[in-house]
């Protein structure tokens, strides 16, 4: 028996030691123990391997432009949105790409390998969205990059977002975007919502909506959003991300929100390091923390995955791509401090985001892409404590990164071969 490649000795994160043989770009064999030739063994004794990261919810158009042309000064969401739109129109092609590429390389060098960001469409040149198709082809070799229209300025409030969102999706954008909280008002929002959902219910597309992003109790999208996805037979296509009015709606209410998700098998997706520094902005004392309801959730069988949102961008001046910040986020703001629930917050920025995603592929199985990291930790809780370094990269088969934390060596074709986190603007 041989193997182009065996990563040998590794503990899988339920515990369980095995080598696994890797030929070509698929996983062949997953063993305790190969007895067989390889043309590469990667030694990763005493150190968990697991599946990649997965970050669902990204804005790759936006990322590395910290400062880019000011800083965000009040911190809030709305300032960010706006500074946002002042930058717009001084993008290029080749900036987007470029800063892209650039996140791609960090990325890869943190064992993140799927990532869905969203696009913004509020812009006619829709200069963003060809940059990030030309972007997702050039990675697709290592990083599975999938993008959403997202209408950023409002699906009816921007004049040309509707036509935009339909062009974008008309370009190969894979999912349907939305922003129902940010609409003009609130029946504008839930007509955004169903417009929206028929949209990608014609067309055989996922939805993925920033969904009442606000402290707004009030703000109830979400149940539309569950409703259209029953209505029209989209079970298991639709997340509404961020959701963070549900930390602040009426107990009742909520009680009878969540099982309705549960029917409609929405899934969530939450971003905890953007939402504990934007939320809570308009209170004094006491500060709510803005995070949705992450073990209601998930006691209702609701799936929840969890997105990084931004990385030194107008919203958020700081960030690594690591995925392993962003659970051990969640962990302190949603409490979920046992054993079993910190185990289970590494599946939701692996597993869990996958199966959001519908990656057809992922996973440590026998047929399944050879795609993997190799972390400096023993087992799942070890590596959300340490946000351990990664040890080694592998990529649809081959070895794309190697060494520990910032020495991260990079075998990237085109590519710088160190990976520098640095921010220079
Ligand atoms: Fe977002």
């Amino acid at each position: 028996m041989s193997f182009d490649l065996i990563v040998k000795g590794g503990t899988l994160p339920g515990g369980s030691k095995a080598d696994i043989g890797i030929d070509g770009d698929r996983i062949t064999a997953i063993e305790p123990k190969l007895e067989a030739v390889a043309g590469k063994v990667v030694d990763a004794a005493g150190h968990l391997v697991a599946p990649p990261f997965v970050d669902p919810h990204f804005h790759m158009d936006a990322t590395l432009s910290y400062g880019m042309p000011r800083i965000n000064a009040s911190g809030t969401l709305l300032e960010g949105i706006a500074l946002w739109g002042e930058l717009k129109p001084l993008l290029t092609h080749e900036a987007v790409r470029e800063r892209a590429l650039s996140y791609c390389d960090w990325a890869a060098s943190m064992g993140l390998l799927a990532i869905r960001t969203h696009v913004d469409v509020c812009d006619d040149r829709l200069l963003a969205v060809e940059a990030l198709l030309e972007v997702k082809r050039e990675v697709a070799p290592v990083i599975d990059l999938q993008l959403v229209a997202f209408p950023q300025d409002g699906f009816y409030r921007d004049p040309t977002a509707k036509q935009n969102t339909i062009r974008a999706l008309d370009m190969g954008v894979d999912v349907v975007g939305g922003i129902p909280h940010f609409e003009r008002t609130m029946e504008e929002g839930r007509r955004s919502v169903i417009e929206l959902c028929e949209i990608a219910a014609e067309r055989g597309l996922m939805i993925d909506m920033h969904c009442d992003e606000t402290d707004d109790p009030m703000s109830r999208h979400i149940e539309q959003l569950a409703y259209e996805a029953h209505r029209l037979g989209l079970q298991g296509m639709v997340a509404g991300s961020h959701l963070t009015s549900m930390h602040s709606m009426d107990n009742y209410y909520a009680s009878k929100l969540l099982p309705l998700m549960a029917e409609a098998e929405v899934a969530a997706i939450p971003n905890p390091l953007i939402n504990i520094v934007l939320q809570g902005r308009h209170d004094t004392y006491p500060k709510r923390r803005g995070l949705t309801r992450v073990p209601e959730m998930l006691s209702y069988g609701i799936r929840v995955g969890f997105g990084q949102d931004c990385v030194l961008d107008p919203w958020y001046s700081l960030g690594t791509a690591d995925m392993l910040d962003v659970a051990f986020m969640a962990l302190h703001v949603a409490q979920m401090t046992s054993p079993a629930d910190m185990r289970r917050l590494f599946d939701m920025v692996t597993t869990e985001s996958a199966a959001i995603m519908r990656l057809p592929d992922y996973g440590l199985k026998v047929g399944a892409k050879a795609s993997l990291v190799v972390l400096d930790a023993g087992d799942p809780i070890e590596a959300l404590r340490l946000r351990a370094a990664r040890r080694c990269v592998i990529a649809s088969g081959k070895v794309v990164a190697e060494g520990s934390g910032g020495a991260m060596r990079l075998s990237l074709p085109g590519r710088p071969q160190t990976v520098d986190r640095r921010h220079r603007h």
